[in-house]
């Protein structure tokens, strides 16, 4: 039994109003569905994935990173900004039992955590140590807009890199770990300014490539409105830099709602800038590609998931913006705030989750 729904992209083509009166997307209230754009959906989620709610709360706790810690066998997310005094936690979802209970948590150094991701010190080998992380901390009035290594098994945090030669960040947005040389590759974005709690930006949004063990740090991408979400393809020849652009203090639906592509020459630098897709709804923010080289990013409907061409071939619907996802071993959890929803029985699987903790590869 197949729960995905077929979208009619020929109908679509010509009726606008085509997808609004689709059963599965005419709802009142957020709700889950699964949706194929292309007959290549099918083989990516599998025949037996199935989408449901998961948690429905009074506070955004499921924001952002969305980071699976395989010790704990848990997936550790940022809540969105609430106060100053109240600052961001990390929600701490068990996938132990499949009602995934959690708890939240701050970590010490950690003010403002936004993406996060897998991390390994230099030196650490990669079959024997369990990875530590890494967020993206957008900082505030007082705390410095910086990068934090969490460890998970410890409850302890540390700065790994608070400024750009002496000179400060915005909000860094996005982060991954090179999985050869270990470089930290990052964005800059004005998130923590348009959300009231960072003084008015001094530099352009650029991504950033970070060595920990020589602190040689430098811009490798500039030219965003809002460069947000970062990611490599599985054979690590493509970066995808997402610009959420048409999100500043309102919508600007005539900015990037965009992800550019880039060649990464000598797992170093970034060349060939081009676009590869751009979101029928929302904006793409977090982005995570599969093994298999296909693209998946969080839009204002839910996950939308193109091949590695730029095709869409279908849509994790919600029915409301998603800023971020992760996958787990077998799963997608989606994240929108107050909501987190999950798709279990997923064939497809995570370049990170994959590459960093060895889950049956398919
Ligand atoms: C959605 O469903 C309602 C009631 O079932 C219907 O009246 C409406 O025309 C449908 N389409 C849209 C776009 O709301
Ligand atoms: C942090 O978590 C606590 C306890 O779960 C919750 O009461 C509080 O509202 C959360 N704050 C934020 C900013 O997520
Ligand atoms: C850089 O950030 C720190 C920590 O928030 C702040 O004290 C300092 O004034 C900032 N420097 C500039 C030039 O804005
Ligand atoms: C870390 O914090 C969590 C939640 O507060 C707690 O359950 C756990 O025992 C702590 N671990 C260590 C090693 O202190």
């Amino acid at each position: 039994m197949s729960h995905i729904v077929n979208v009619d992209l020929l109908a679509l083509a010509r009726d606008a109003t085509y997808f609004a009166n689709l059963p599965a997307t005419n709802i009142t209230a957020p709700a889950i569905s699964l949706l194929a754009y292309h007959d290549d959906f099918y083989d990516v989620l599998g025949r037996d994935a199935k989408a449901r709610k998961v948690w429905d709360l009074p506070w955004s706790a499921f924001h952002e990173a969305g980071v699976y810690n395989k010790k704990d066998n848990s997936l550790y997310i940022a809540s969105n900004y609430h106060t100053l005094e109240d600052t961001i936690n990390v929600t701490v979802v068990s996938l132990d039992s499949d009602d995934y209970p959690f708890h939240s948590m701050k970590f010490p150094d950690l003010a403002m955590a936004n993406g996060g991701t897998n991390y390994y010190p230099p030196g650490a080998s990669r079959d024997q140590t369990p990875p530590l992380q890494v967020y993206c901390d957008e900082g505030d009035f007082e705390n410095y807009a910086k990068l934090v290594v969490v460890d998970p098994n410890t409850n302890t945090s540390k700065p790994l890199l608070t400024n750009f030669l002496g000179r400060n960040f915005s909000s860094p947005n996005d982060i991954r770990q090179h999985p050869i040389t270990g470089d930290i590759w990052f964005t800059d974005a004005d998130y923590g300014y348009f959300q009231h709690f960072r003084p008015q930006p001094t530099q352009p949004k650029q991504v950033y490539r970070f060595e920990p063990d020589t602190g040689i740090v430098q811009v490798v991408a500039d030219g965003f409105v809002e460069s947000n979400g970062f990611e490599f393809s599985p054979d690590l020849k493509t970066a995808y830099v997402t610009d959420t652009g048409s999100q500043q203090f309102g919508k600007v639906p005539t900015a990037p709602s965009t992800i550019y592509a880039f060649d990464v020459v000598d797992h170093k630098r970034l060349v060939n800038r081009r676009i590869f897709a751009w979101a029928d709804t929302g904006f793409p923010d977090g982005i995570h590609c599969d093994t298999e080289g296909n693209v998946w990013s969080s839009c204002g409907d839910g996950l939308h998931v193109w091949n590695p061409q730029g095709i869409l071939l279908g849509k994790v619907f919600i029915g409301e913006m998603s800023n971020n996802f992760a996958f787990a071993p077998g799963k997608v959890f989606v994240f929108s705030n107050t909501r987190l929803w999950v798709v279990e029985n997923v064939k497809a699987q995570g370049r990170e989750v994959c590459q960093d903790f060895g889950v049956g590869c398919h």
